[in-house]
C-alpha cells in the first residue's frame, strides 16, 4: 500500500505533459525578455554562436571539457565532409577539487591545464618539440551556468550539480583557464566557450548527413545534470543588447534545469524537498533535481528511509543490527543511479541482481519482498523523469516548427549518462515527446557521441 500511494504520487498524467509543454514555452519568452538572471527564470544564455555546423567545417582543434562526471581533453580532426577522428585523455575531477572545504578555483583550473599539458607532451610532441609553430586552438566546455559576453568569454553565474568554489562565481572561467596553461607555458590558446548542450547541438548538425530531410534542432545532455540548447530567432531574444550582424539568431543556452525554480508547476513532494535542501544551490535547478543522474539515486534513497520509517521496510535487519541500518544507506547520495539502472531491469529469480548490486553499493542485505519494494520505487522515480524530461523537448519542436518545411524530420542530439545507459530512458523519452503536440514533426532523439569534444571544436573553428 505504501508503494502504491508513492505510485500515485509520483504519476504524471498526459494532461499534466500537456500543460507542461505551454509551460515550458511560456519560460522560454519569460526567460529571453529578463534582463538579470534571476532564480525565477531560466537562464535563457545567448551562447554567440550565429550558425549551426554544415559539415563542410575543417582544422585540428583541442576541445578541454568539464562539467559531467570525468574532465576530457581531446584533439578533434574535422574532416570537412561530416565525419571527424579524435583522440582523447578522461579523468575524474575528485569531490575534493569540486567542492572541498578549503578548495579554491585556482587549483581547479591548475589541475584542468595540468591535464591539458600533459594531453599535448602525450600526443602532440615529437622528442619533446611540440607539433606546431603557432598555439593550439582550443573550445572550453564549461557546463555550467555561465553569462557569456562573447564566442570566448563568460562569467560563472552560479554551480550546479556537485560543484561549490565560491571564489570563481563572477569570474571569467577563460581567463581563469588561460592563466594556468600560461604559467606552465603550455602552446595553447582558448578562443572558444561553449555549454555541452551547444557542443552537443553542433556536434549533431555537424555529423547529420541528411540535413535535407532531417534538422537537428536542440542538443541535449540528460546525465550528472540536465539541459538543452536550440536556435533562436534574434527578434525573439529582446534582452540580447549587443549589435551582432550575422545571420538570423542564435543559439540559447537555456539551462532548462532551472524550469520552474518558483515550483508553480512541477511535482513536489517531500522527498524532492528532502533533496533539494541536501544540495548547494537549494532552491535552484529544482527541474533538474527531478531529473537527472545526480539526484535518482538520491531520490530513492530518502524513499527507502521514509518507507523504513513508516515501518514498511528493513525491521528486521534494524532490529538483528541491534538497532541500526548500513551508513551507506542513511547517509546523502550514497546509492547511485548507476545501480538503479540494473535494478530497474533486473528479471533474476528473486531479484537476485538487485541483492547483489544492493550488498556490492550499500552493504544492505534484503529479504526477496523488499527487493520488489525497492525494484518497483526505481521505476515510479525514473519514469517520473522520463515523462518529465519529454516536456521540454516537445515544448521547442513546437516553437521552432514554423521555421522548417513541412517534410522535415526533427532529430536531437543528446548526451550523458542517464540517456545512454539507463535501460529504457531514450526510448520512453522518444514515446512521450511524440505523444505530444510537436506540430506533427517526427522526433528521434539521436546519441551525440563525443559531442561535446567535437562542439567545442567546432567552436573554436568559428572563433578561428
Ligand atoms: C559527456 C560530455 O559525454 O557527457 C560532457 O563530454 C557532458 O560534456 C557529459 O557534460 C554529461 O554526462 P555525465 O553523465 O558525465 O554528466
Ligand atoms: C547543469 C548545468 C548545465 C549543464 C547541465 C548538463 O544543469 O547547469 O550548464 O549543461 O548540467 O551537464
Amino acid at each position: 500500500e505504501a508503494v502504491k500511494a508513492l505510485e500515485k504520487e509520483f504519476l504524471i498524467d498526459d494532461e499534466f505533459l500537456r500543460k507542461g509543454t505551454d509551460a515550458f514555452n511560456k519560460s522560454l519568452d519569460n526567460g529571453l525578455k529578463a534582463p538579470k538572471v534571476g532564480r525565477e527564470f531560466m537562464p535563457m544564455i545567448p551562447a554567440f554562436v550565429t550558425k549551426i555546423p554544415t559539415g563542410k567545417e575543417k582544422g585540428v582543434y583541442l576541445a578541454a571539457d568539464l562539467g559531467g562526471t570525468n574532465f576530457r581533453v581531446c584533439s578533434v580532426d574535422l574532416h570537412g565532409d561530416h565525419t571527424y577522428s579524435l583522440i582523447q585523455s578522461k579523468s575524474a575531477v575528485s569531490e575534493d577539487l569540486q567542492r572541498g572545504s578549503d578548495a579554491t578555483g585556482e587549483q581547479l583550473f591548475a589541475y584542468l591545464a595540468k591535464k591539458i599539458d600533459l594531453f599535448i607532451r602525450e600526443h602532440h610532441c615529437t622528442n619533446d618539440v611540440v607539433d606546431s609553430s603557432d598555439k593550439f586552438k582550443m573550445g572550453f566546455t564549461f557546463s555550467f551556468p555561465v553569462e557569456q559576453t562573447s564566442l570566448g568569454s563568460g562569467l560563472l553565474i552560479r554551480w550546479t550539480k556537485g560543484f561549490h568554489l565560491d571564489d570563481v562565481i563572477g569570474k571569467d572561467v577563460v581567463e581563469l583557464l588561460q592563466a594556468q596553461l600560461d604559467k606552465l607555458g603550455t602552446p595553447v590558446h582558448v578562443v572558444a566557450l561553449a555549454n555541452d548542450t551547444v557542443g552537443t547541438l553542433l556536434s549533431r548538425a555537424y555529423s547529420n548527413k541528411d540535413s535535407e530531410h532531417v534538422k537537428t534542432i536542440v542538443g541535449c545532455i540528460f546525465g550528472t545534470g540536465t539541459n538543452g540548447a536550440y536556435f533562436e530567432a534574434y527578434d525573439k531574444i529582446p534582452k540580447l543588447k549587443e549589435n551582432i550582424d550575422t545571420g538570423s539568431g542564435m543559439v540559447i543556452n537555456t539551462e532548462w534545469g532551472s524550469f520552474d525554480n518558483p515550483l508553480t508547476f512541477l511535482p513536489k513532494t517531500k522527498y524532492d524537498d528532502i533533496v533539494d535542501n541536501e544540495t548547494s544551490n537549494i532552491g535552484y535547478h529544482l527541474y533538474e533535481k527531478r531529473i537527472s543522474g545526480m539526484f535518482l539515486g538520491e531520490l530513492v534513497r530518502v524513499i527507502l528511509i521514509d518507507l523504513f520509517e513508516q515501518g514498511v521496510l528493513f525491521k528486521e535487519l534494524y532490529e538483528s543490527r541491534g538497532g541500526s541500518l548500513p551508513h551507506r544507506l542513511t547517509e546523502p547520495w550514497g546509492l547511485s543511479s548507476e545501480i538503479l539502472s540494473y535494478i530497474h531491469v533486473d528479471d533474476s529469480n528473486d531479484l537476485k541482481t538487485t541483492q547483489v548490486a544492493l550488498d556490492l553499493s550499500l552493504r544492505l542485505p534484503t529479504t526477496c519482498a523488499e527487493r520488489e519494494a525497492i525494484q518497483q520505487v526505481t521505476r515510479i522515480v525514473a519514469d517520473r523523469a522520463a515523462k518529465l524530461s519529454a516536456i521540454p523537448i516537445a515544448a521547442i519542436a513546437k516553437r521552432v516548427s514554423p521555421q522548417y518545411p513541412k517534410n522535415v524530420e526533427f532529430e536531437i542530439g543528446c548526451d550523458g549518462s542517464v540517456v545512454e545507459f539507463y535501460p529504457g530512458f531514450r526510448e520512453k523519452v522518444t514515446q512521450y515527446v511524440n505523444e505530444l503536440d510537436t506540430d506533427g514533426r517526427t522526433v528521434r532523439l539521436v546519441i551525440a557521441k563525443d559531442g561535446s569534444g567535437v562542439g567545442a571544436a567546432l567552436c573554436a573553428c568559428m572563433a578561428d
